[in-house]
Formats: C-alpha cells, sequence, structure tokens
C-alpha cells in the first residue's frame, strides 16, 4: 500500500482545504491521506466553538463563512466540507461565493446509501441541526425517490465520544435508546450523518446487528 512517505511534498502544488467544527472531520483527512497522499492538505478544526449540531442555521453558516475564508486565505484549491452540520446548512451558499470548487459530505453519503441498500429502506442519524435540515433525505429521494428514509438526531452522541467513551456499557444503553426505533424499521443500511460517529461503530453495529450496512461519509468522499 502507497503512503504519504512514498510522496514527497511538493510545496508548489496548492492544498486541498478541509474544515470542521471540531477535530471529528479528522476521519475525513484520514480518508482523503489514503486515497489521495500525495496532496498538500490544511485542516481548520474550530474547536473553540464545538458543537455546531445544536446551533442555528444562521450560526452555523456564519461559522462556515470565516472557516473558508480563512482556508481561502491559505491558497487552497478546493475545499471540502467535512462537517454534515455545516454541509446540511450551509454548502450552497459557501459554493456560491467562493473562488474554489466546494465538496461536502452530505452527497457522497446519500449516493453510497443508496447503492448499497437492497430493501430500499435508509436510516439516518446525525445531528439536530442536520437532520433538522432534512439534507440526508432530499440527497437520498434525488437519487432513488423510492427509497424510504428514517432520520433520527443522536444530540449525546458527540458529547461521548468528546468525553472518549465510544466502547463500554454507558454508550451502549445510550445508543440502543436512540437507535432502537430505526432497527424497528427493519433498516438494512445507516449513514452515520455525523463526523463523531464513526468512532462509534462498534457499539452502533452491536445494537443495529451486523446486516446493516454502516455508511461513513469520510469515506465516500474521499473516494
Ligand atoms: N462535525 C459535526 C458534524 O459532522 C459534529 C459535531 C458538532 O456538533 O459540531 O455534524
Amino acid at each position: 500500500m502507497r503512503t504519504a512517505a512514498d510522496f514527497p511534498m511538493n510545496k508548489k502544488e496548492k492544498p486541498i482545504g478541509i474544515f470542521d467544527s471540531g477535530i471529528g472531520g479528522l476521519t475525513v483527512l484520514k480518508e482523503i491521506f489514503r486515497e489521495l497522499p500525495f496532496e498538500n492538505t490544511v485542516y481548520l478544526g474550530d474547536t473553540a466553538r464545538v458543537p455546531y449540531g445544536i446551533r442555528s442555521p444562521e450560526t452555523v453558516t456564519r461559522y462556515s463563512f470565516e472557516n473558508a475564508r480563512f482556508l481561502i486565505s491559505e491558497d487552497i484549491k478546493l475545499l471540502v466540507i467535512a462537517c454534515n452540520t455545516a454541509s446540511s446548512v450551509s454548502l450552497d451558499a459557501i459554493r456560491r461565493s467562493v473562488p474554489v470548487p466546494v465538496l461536502g459530505v452530505i452527497k457522497p453519503g446519500a449516493r453510497a446509501a443508496v447503492s448499497c441498500s437492497k430493501n430500499k429502506k435508509i436510516g439516518v442519524i446525525g445531528t439536530e441541526a442536520t437532520i433538522k435540515s432534512s439534507s440526508y433525505t432530499r440527497a437520498i429521494k434525488e437519487v432513488d425517490g423510492d427509497v424510504e428514509v428514517f432520520s433520527l438526531a443522536c444530540p449525546l452522541f458527540v458529547p461521548l465520544v468528546e468525553e472518549g467513551w465510544s466502547e463500554g456499557r454507558i454508550a451502549e444503553m445510550i445508543a440502543e435508546t436512540y437507535l432502537n426505533n430505526i432497527r424497528d424499521k427493519c433498516v438494512d443500511t445507516l449513514v452515520l450523518g455525523c463526523t463523531h460517529y464513526p468512532l462509534l461503530k462498534n457499539v452502533i453495529t452491536k445494537v443495529m446487528s451486523e446486516t446493516v450496512t454502516l455508511i461513513d461519509s469520510a469515506v465516500e468522499t474521499a473516494g
């Protein structure tokens, strides 16, 4: 397998800029490193203002513009909005106002979910702001209007991960309580619509069963 060491940094090449509300977007950066080890990157984690998921669309959009402006000042050639919440509420506005191409995580995750699902029942979990925006439901329905989408906000998942409690009884009890509802809908695919959720994969799989495919938007965006 190729690693970054096989591709000496080309200082002349402009970097890809990536931002998230905090460190969760490092899951996206890691996948970009894996897929594109020869690219230069600049990562901005807005740890001073995390979490975004409980804030209004106006506030998240304002933060996203500030992050985008900072990365543009770093002379990036492409902007990746790794944060699902920011992608959900501000992608179009950012796209209209920056001079570089902008990628979000919602469409790649939605496309992957539709191509994985056999029974056309897809679950989506994310922050309150992401779920309220219906961004995943819209994106999934754009790909296939026959799919049934069951979405659920899981607000305690982010603090759980931040606390380092991604495994164990507390995580399992919280996941069980949230996911019961979605499990009862017999979804065969579940979109992890938040940068923190891949870190809860083991617990989520235990609750949902191994037969449910988990879609990691970070992996799909980098690919
Ligand atoms: N980065 C956010 C997301 O993917 C999760 C953390 C937050 O609420 O800021 O939605």
